[in-house]
């Protein structure tokens, strides 16, 4: 994950090629129930920290903070619980009830993340950085606000896209804790240990 950009702009292909990527990502029973909010100008992007930041923060924003406004690109992906209630609901499936119970995953976040996947592993072809990160609950309403994202869909954190910053670092978060060994989280045949 990137965390600090240089003003370089996003070659506006690159972004088109990892949105394209994206809708390529599986979704159960096809419900494709995603949709991304793209924001690629200046003032979209400051308009998202904005919403997002509180007024002390911005006053005196954070290295984090600092860094992640740098980015000239951030995408929202949004999740929709609707469209796979109706979906489920059509006669191959035949879910009429919509019973929320019949989910114990939400497929529709799970949709949602592999589709962002798809776009930070698109940043790695187009040489680009990205960061994947959560928006806090406080700051959910502002952002539907502010860019009208409808009811029905839900976004499931933000995307950063930009060109790496040379002060970008490059010690990733397995430089402050490690990176868990395969034997602790693979279990061959029988959870053991
Ligand atoms: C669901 C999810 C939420 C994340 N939220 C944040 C976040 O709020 N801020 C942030 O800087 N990184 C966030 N990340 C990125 C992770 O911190 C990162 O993937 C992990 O630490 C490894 O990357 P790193 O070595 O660059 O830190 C998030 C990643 C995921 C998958």
């Amino acid at each position: 994950m990137v965390r600090a950009y240089s003003d370089r702009p996003v070659d506006p292909a690159a972004i088109e090629r990892a949105l394209r990527n994206a809708v390529r990502a599986p979704s159960a029973g096809f419900s494709q129930g995603w949709a991304f909010l793209v924001l690629d100008t200046r003032a979209d992007v400051d308009a998202f920290w904005s919403a997002t930041t509180d007024a002390a923060a911005e006053a005196e924003p954070d290295s984090w903070l600092t860094g992640m406004r740098t980015a000239p690109v951030v995408i929202v992906p949004c999740s929709s619980k609707a469209a796979y209630l109706g979906r489920y609901a059509e006669p191959d499936k035949g879910w009429t009830d919509l019973d929320e119970a019949r989910w114990p995953v939400p497929f529709w976040h799970m949709d949602t993340a592999m589709a962002s996947l798809l776009i930070l592993l698109t940043a790695v072809d187009e040489g680009l950085g990205a960061c994947f990160f959560g928006i806090p609950p406080d700051y959910d309403a502002a952002v539907r606000e502010r860019f009208g994202i409808p009811e029905d869909f839900d976004p499931v954190g933000a995307i950063t896209l930009g060109h790496r910053s040379d002060q970008a670092g490059a010690a990733g978060s397995p430089s402050r804790r490690p990176r868990k060994d395969l034997a602790e989280v693979v279990h061959r045949g029988r959870w053991s240990g």
